[in-house]
């Protein structure tokens, strides 16, 4: 019974009967009173006493096997792994934080190189070198901030991106509802099949000084400029109009373009 009555640690809003005690210090065993008081200020002189602890802080990091995959598509590559668990945090609230080497062991562990979205269980890391093998540790880090400390590792070497396994089906699925058929915007029809015809070496509509794809130069392809929103001559809108492109893939495009935008 330490309280002091002679002022109120917190006051409730009016006609609760309920009140949540914050920045409380953890692991603490804490005493309350509480008294009623009426629009006149009489307050009541009960003395009824109930208390509670605080939970001891979460040091414990969540259980986790680390990294299982590393998969090149061109150049980027997904990662993945299962889903930690942890004694405190639901598995949908715990991240994952990536560490990214050119040699095997060579990670800093000071700094993630990419954290991930709560609950994810792969990531693809984009705008990667082609030819050049790429070292990943993943390790799992819970709502109190204990991370694992594990140091399994996967590697892939990232590649060249080809026009048939990863630039089409980007096009297929952002692009060809749009852009297909007797009815494409500008005539530029990117459904498989039409699209490599349709835009490599081909003068843009919306700015005929350029090519759509000029090979060895992304910067100069009118396409990159439609999908960055961005560049020497862009007018009209960003492609595609719904939202653009995730940054991975446009810079599948982009690779593609710089090896030469082949038809490989
Ligand atoms: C919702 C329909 C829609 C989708 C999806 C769409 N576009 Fe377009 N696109 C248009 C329209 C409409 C235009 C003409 C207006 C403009 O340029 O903003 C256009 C114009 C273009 C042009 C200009 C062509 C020229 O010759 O000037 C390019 C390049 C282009 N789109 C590329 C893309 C790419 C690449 C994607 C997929 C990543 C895409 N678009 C997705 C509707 C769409």
């Amino acid at each position: 019974m330490g309280q002091s009555f002679a002022t109120p640690t917190a006051t409730s809003a009016a006609g609760v009967t309920t009140h949540t005690v914050t920045g409380l210090t953890a692991n603490t065993k804490y005493h309350y009173v509480v008294r009623a008081k009426d629009q006149a200020g009489n307050v009541d002189q009960n003395t009824v006493e109930v208390s509670a602890t605080t939970p001891a802080p979460d040091t414990q990091a969540p259980v986790f096997g680390g990294i299982t995959g590393a998969v090149a598509t061109g150049n980027l590559i997904t990662l993945s792994w299962t889903a930690a668990t942890d004694n405190a945090s639901l598995p949908a609230n715990l991240i994952y934080k990536i560490y990214q080497a050119t040699t095997s062991g060579g990670q800093s562990f000071a700094a993630a190189t990419f954290t991930t979205n709560p609950g994810a269980t792969s990531f693809a890391v984009p705008n990667l070198n082609p030819g050049a093998s790429y070292f990943f540790v993943v390790r799992a880090q819970d709502e109190s901030g204990n991370a694992t400390t594990n140091t399994q590792e996967r590697s892939a070497m990232a590649q060249t991106p080809t026009f048939a396994a990863n630039v089409q089906p980007l096009l297929t699925t952002n692009c060809a509802g749009c852009h297909a058929g007797a009815g494409a915007p500008q005539g530029l029809d990117l459904s498989a099949g039409k699209a490599y015809a349709a835009m490599v070496g081909v003068n843009s509509k919306g700015c005929p000084t350029n090519k759509l794809v000029l090979g060895g130069q992304p910067n100069n392809s009118y396409l990159m400029m439609k999908i960055n929103g961005a560049g020497v001559c862009f007018v009209g809108g960003r492609m595609p109009p719904g939202g653009a492109l995730p940054a991975a893939q446009a810079s599948t495009i982009s690779a593609w373009i710089t090896a030469g935008a082949l038809n490989n």
